[in-house]
């Protein structure tokens, strides 16, 4: 009789992703929570699967934090857009970091992938114009990936989620920051603007860690379903029902 065969399961390689969170992450300042990268991951791997096309971008980028974690989930071909105040920095209202193009340059020719091309757009965004917001749709959209964090009042998030709304690919995903975070009650009273005057075509599927995640209905269970699976089972998860849909909120 032949000793059983001892089988080493193969070490885990670390994608590009991992690899970005783990080493350069911590180095890069910004306003991201660590125990962010599985659910963004989940994002990446979900729309993989299910071949959900489209562009990354963010507005108000600071430094980079986030949208390079966004750029180690692109393919092939894929633009990343970078809008913010940068220098022009009376226009950045309540003072929700001070951005730099310099210095989010140097971070992503440090950190994010290099083959990607990359676009930066000086921009307060509650000013840019539907003339100014289909250029941009049309030589940088739409986006299957695309962060909310620059100014945190009322008016601009709430104009900033209109336009990432129409910015979305079908299947592409829209994070806000800061929701339900007591020092920025603006981005809160933003969301309940967004449900209560206007009809929108995205619903919350995940909280997890101040960040909402909103996907376009015919979406919505694809993107909870995957989410509850993977979150099951843990103490801080509990799935609630914000502005009629259900949400896998994960807290503190
Ligand atoms: C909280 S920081 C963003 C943090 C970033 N997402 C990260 O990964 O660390 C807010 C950013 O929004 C920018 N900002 C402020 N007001 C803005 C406006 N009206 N339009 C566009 N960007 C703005 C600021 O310059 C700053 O870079």
């Amino acid at each position: 009789m032949h000793a059983p065969t001892k089988i080493n399961a193969p070490a885990h390689q670390p994608n590009s992703f991992e690899t970005y969170w783990s080493d350069a992450f911590p180095k890069v300042e910004g306003w991201v929570d660590a125990r962010l990268a599985p659910w963004v991951q989940l994002i990446g791997s979900i729309q993989r699967d299910q071949n959900i096309r489209g562009n990354i971008g963010e507005i108000g980028v600071y430094h980079g934090k986030f949208l390079i974690a966004l750029a180690h989930l692109s393919r092939p071909g894929e633009k990343v857009t970078a809008i913010d105040v940068f220098d022009d920095q009376e226009k950045n209202l309540d003072g929700a970091g001070v951005g730099s193009l310099e210095r989010l340059r140097k971070n992503i020719s440090a950190y994010a992938p290099t083959a990607l091309d990359y676009e930066f757009i000086k921009a307060d965004s509650i000013a840019l114009t539907p003339v100014e917001k289909a250029k941009i749709m049309e030589s940088r959209g739409p986006f299957r990936l695309f962060s909310v964090d620059g100014c945190h009042t009322a008016e601009h998030t709430f104009n900033d989620l209109l336009t990432a709304q129409d910015f979305l690919s079908p299947g592409g995903v829209l994070i806000l920051d800061d929701f339900m975070q007591p020092h920025w009650p603006g981005v809160t009273e933003a969301v309940h603007n967004f449900y209560g005057r206007t009809v929108p075509r995205i619903k919350p599927f995940l909280y997890a860690c101040h960040k909402l995640f909103f996907v376009g209905y015919g979406w919505h269970s694809t993107y909870f379903k995957a989410f509850a699976e993977q979150a099951q089972g843990r103490s801080d998860m509990r799935i609630s029902s914000n502005f009629g849909s259900s949400v896998v909120t994960l807290y503190p």
